[in-house]
């Protein structure tokens, strides 16, 4: 049987993901706490790979997952050439420039360092405004100001309770972004049909909310 296959990113929009296809009926069989990484379900033709994250678009890019859900601060960080299908409306949360109170982003240093998980990300906001200097960290990038190591950072802020704890704030909010559902471009011209069916099911579960932060 030929399966549609669709990446699901594990991490903070797992919960979320399965909760929104087990709404529209599908992903049975998909445990997100087992150590298993490929799930079928057999009533859908449908095949379901757990992978990390930041490789969600690789595996749509290249064609081994057909679809694939995943956020758009990783869609618009690796900047493949996959189709974004459908938001979802959830995993919801802004890009923003944070550090401690006061820091002058556009003051007369000559480099603003920024330490970050989203280098090209942040290359392309501050092209043209701003010298800048990336440094790349896997995580807690909000450590880096703490320890002196940045002037800011660039990151991903939902609650604001990570720079609350560590006394940094928002110092200018960039852009919003959600989960989306990603396809392969050769995919989605020879399965479209099956594409579509998994898009309307999803879609019909999709409700929209307001983006409102506690932060801003
Ligand atoms: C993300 C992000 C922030 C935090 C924001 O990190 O990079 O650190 O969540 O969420 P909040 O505004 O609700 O506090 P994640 O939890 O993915 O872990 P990481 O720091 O290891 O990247």
């Amino acid at each position: 049987m030929a399966y549609l296959t669709v990446a699901l990113a594990k991490g903070r929009l797992a919960k979320d993901t399965l909760a929104r296809l087990r709404q529209a009926g599908m992903a049975e069989a998909v445990d997100m706490n087992s150590r298993k990484l490929v799930f079928r379900d057999e009533k859908d033709g449908i095949e379901y790979l757990l992978v990390k994250p930041v490789d969600v678009v690789t595996y749509v890019d290249k064609g081994v997952a057909d679809i694939g859900v995943v956020g758009k601060d990783i869609i618009l960080e690796q900047d493949l050439d996959v189709y974004e299908l459908l938001d979802l409306q959830f995993g919801i949360c802004a890009f923003a420039v944070a550090g401690f109170p006061g820091t002058e982003l556009y003051g007369p240093e000559k480099v603003l360092k920024i330490a970050t998980k989203f280098p090209n990300i942040t290359k392309k906001y501050f092209a043209g405004k701003r010298e800048i200097e990336t440094t790349y960290l896997n995580g807690s990038v909000e450590l880096a100001p703490l320890m002196n190591m940045s002037d800011c950072i660039v990151d991903l802020v939902e609650t604001g309770g990570t720079l609350k704890e560590n006394g940094l704030v928002v110092l200018e909010k960039m852009f919003d972004i959600q989960a989306k559902i990603i396809g392969n471009r050769t995919s989605y011209q020879f399965c479209h049909e099956k594409i579509q069916t998994f898009l309307a099911a999803v879609e019909s579960e999709v409700d929209d909310n307001a983006t409102d932060y506690s932060w801003e």
